[in-house]
């Protein structure tokens, strides 16, 4: 590593066999909405691709045929559906016990790669401070060290790993300016099976620490490299990792770098991704800066940085017009609670953002201004600093729902990455990436008892759990994760095996738990 080839050896070349999914599968497809739906058969094809998908099947009512006899006989034999090249799929059962459940695999919208060992570090230091002394020189070292290759792969796979662990299946990175550590992680990506966007830090000038920056020319040779590279090693036909242009935030870039990296993302057609307005002090300096400019947010837009694949990580001290440049722009926030509790940067007003001004929201753990690499204690923290603001404000408007937050987690985070017709949620044509949730491991957080087992169809105990879930719950609970299809993270405790079944020439199944697979 890294490997000098085209090609990487990866999880994410893996061949996806048809799948035949079972059990309850929960989402959010759109703002306030949520869907349960029990005994859900979802078949996912050998691109990774939700084929169909077939609520509460109950075998009773379909002449207690089973659900695989039910695919057989009504999905299987179609005609646009590839039946000669399929002579086998798998079947995967967890509906007999309903404190599992599927659930989209979450997006992290604003995570630097580079910082994951600084997380935990750094408590109440404001933004400026906590750059220069934490976040700048642990950045620098992945130009510097004589051992950066091996640095870096530690690092970057540790943090792939961590946010995979936690059900994260899609991420917005944030690297470092260095050319080549950036490339070995957008290699990892690939071998670990995450899909993900790969930021290069673009930063020409930096006052309080400046030897970490690079010149303009340094900057284009690196972004020409990094585009190639990225290009190169996805795998054909599946574009599971994107390079992202990310200008660090306007004051550390020269002008004519914000238009080079604007212009950039018009000619490659990529997206963006920045820091806006998280600090009072930050948002004084870029007004002394570019006076020029009426706002932090026409900074960017006059360098062509703006539209709608921009995602916008902060945004605490908005105001109101440049929230509507935002909302005009169809640009994203990434919102990051946990982050701007620990390094006190304030609280964003989200519900306005979501419900006033109809912009969309997605989360970010921001590792390491956020502590915590998993979405789903940003869920978390983003319902509680809601809290925090409706008391603050004694307007009960501001706060968020548990639909809220895991919408922006999951759908909210889909359309800020620009993939909202390919991930998000479980609708036929997206591609699965997914979780399943398990309340009730041995080791699990979370206490279900007896009496708050939901029965089939029971609504409001599913919603408690939903909430024990968020608040109790954490990685010990994700016990599965699919990446395109394609099953990356696997801590069931034996490993076992799920169903494979044959399908014979007749069109019926044979087979069971730990059949081998068969070829016919
Ligand atoms: N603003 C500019 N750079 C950074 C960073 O690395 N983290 C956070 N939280 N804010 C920033
Ligand atoms: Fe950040």
């Amino acid at each position: 590593m890294p490997s000098n080839s085209n090609k990487v050896h990866a999880k994410a070349t893996n061949t996806i066999h048809y799948t035949l999914y079972y059990g309850t599968f929960i989402h959010t497809p759109a703002l306030s909405t949520i869907e349960i739906n029990f005994n859900t058969l979802v078949g996912v094809n050998e691109e990774g691709t939700i084929d169909f998908v077939h609520p509460n099947y109950q075998p009773s009512e379909h002449n207690n045929k089973s659900p695989i006899q039910f695919f057989i006989d009504n999905h299987h034999q179609q005609p646009n559906n590839n039946y000669r090249q399929r002579h086998h799929f798998e079947f995967v059962d967890y509906s007999h016990d309903l404190t599992k459940f599927f659930f989209p695999g979450f997006i992290d919208t604003h995570i630097h790669a580079s910082q994951f060992p600084n997380n935990g570090i750094g408590l109440g230091v404001p933004l400026m401070d906590w750059l220069k002394t934490y976040t700048f020189p642990l950045e620098e070292s992945f130009s510097t060290r004589k051992d950066k290759l091996s640095f870096a792969t530690k690092i970057y796979s540790k943090v792939i790993q961590r946010t995979l662990e936690n059900g994260t299946t899609c991420a917005s990175y944030f690297t470092t300016i260095d050319p080549e550590t950036s490339n070995l992680f957008a290699e990892l990506l690939l071998i670990k099976g995450q899909r993900g966007f790969v930021g290069k830090v673009c930063m020409d000038h930096n006052e309080p620490y400046d030897t970490y920056q690079e010149s303009m020319d340094d900057c284009i040779k690196s972004m020409d490299k990094i585009i190639k590279h990225v290009n190169e090693i996805n795998p054909d036909d599946e574009k599971l990792v994107v390079p992202i242009i990310t200008p660090r935030f306007a004051p550390v870039c020269s002008r004519e770098l914000l238009k080079y990296l604007g212009d950039l993302s018009i000619r490659e057609n990529l997206p963006i991704q920045t820091h806006i307005s998280e600090n009072k002090t930050e948002v004084e300096l870029v007004r002394d800066l570019f006076p020029d400019c009426d706002s932090y947010a026409s900074v960017y837009d006059k360098h062509d940085l703006l539209n709608k694949g921009t995602i916008l990580a902060h945004a605490v001290h908005l105001t109101s017009k440049e929230r509507k440049l935002i909302k005009e722009k169809n640009c994203s926030i990434s919102h990051c609670p946990t982050s701007n509790t620990f390094i006190s940067s304030g609280e964003a007003p989200v519900h306005t953002y979501l419900y006033n001004d109809g912009i969309n929201v997605s989360l970010g753990t921001d590792v390491s201004g956020g502590f915590d690499s998993s979405i789903l204690q940003v869920v978390k923290h983003a319902i509680l600093v809601s809290h925090h603001l409706s008391m603050h404000k004694d307007d009960e408007k501001n706060k968020l729902s548990i639909i809220d937050g895991l919408y922006m987690a999951t759908m909210g985070g889909a359309k800020a990455v620009g993939l909202k017709d390919l991930v998000g949620d479980f609708k036929v044509g997206k591609k699965f990436d997914a979780q399943l949730i398990d309340l009730t491991t041995s080791d699990s957080n979370v206490d279900v008892f007896s009496w708050q087992y939901p029965e089939n169809g029971d609504l409001g105990k599913m919603n408690d759990l939903l909430g024990k879930w968020v608040f109790n719950g954490d990685d010990r609970n994700c016990v599965k994760v699919w990446c395109n299809g394609r099953l990356v993270i696997n801590k069931e405790r034996n490993h076992h095996r799920d169903d494979r079944w044959v399908i014979t020439n007749g069109g019926t199944a044979s087979g069971g738990k730990e059949q081998e697979w068969c070829e016919l």
